[in-house]
């Protein structure tokens, strides 16, 4: 397994949409096994592979709690097939957002379809945390960040909290 450097905003790859995969390979489980990896290292709990620079509609995830046994998620081709109305808050951070916080709205419960790490097609309800994730690694895929959803100030000053902390980093 490789560790694949994240993607930051404001990279412009990260606002462009998604494909389809064709078909589920080991070249797909390969990328995916990287993918969960640097989010691992990261440390976060959700990553769209378009935040490593590969532009396809695939997601890892692992909402397992600190001290319990790792859960990886895997989604390829994930779509949303129905949602309840109901919205509620979390305060959302993003590995291409780094250090940046903010709370959004989000439906509460939503029904997805995808394919797994062995190319098995799974329908299902999220909820919780899983519902929350899976709905922002999914805005990954249409080129959309959680900031998209501030107002454009605190957006702004987002970006530039990131790149100032980038040029830090750069200059060692
Ligand atoms: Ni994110």
């Amino acid at each position: 397994m490789t560790l694949r450097p994240i993607l930051t905003v404001p990279d412009p790859v990260l606002k462009q949409r998604s494909k389809p995969v064709t078909e589920v390979t080991d070249e797909t489980r390969k990328l995916m096994d990287d993918m969960l990896e640097t989010m691992y290292a990261a440390p976060g709990i959700g990553l769209a592979a378009v935040q490593i620079g590969v532009p396809l509609n695939i997601i890892v995830m692992d909402l397992a709690k600190e001290d319990d046994e790792p859960k990886p998620q895997y989604f390829i081709n994930p779509e949303i097939l129905d949602l309840v109305e109901e919205q509620k808050p979390y305060e959302e951070g993003c590995l291409s957002v780094p250090d940046v916080y903010d709370e959004i709205d989000r439906s509460a419960r939503v029904k997805i379809r995808y394919l797994d790490y062995h190319g098995k097609e799974i329908t299902e309800w999220a909820e919780g945390l899983y519902a929350v994730c899976i709905q922002h690694e999914m805005d990954h895929l249409n080129g959309v960040l959680f900031i998209d959803y501030l107002s454009r100030l605190k957006r702004n000053r987002a970006v530039k909290k990131v790149q100032k902390a980038e040029k830090l980093k750069e200059a060692g």
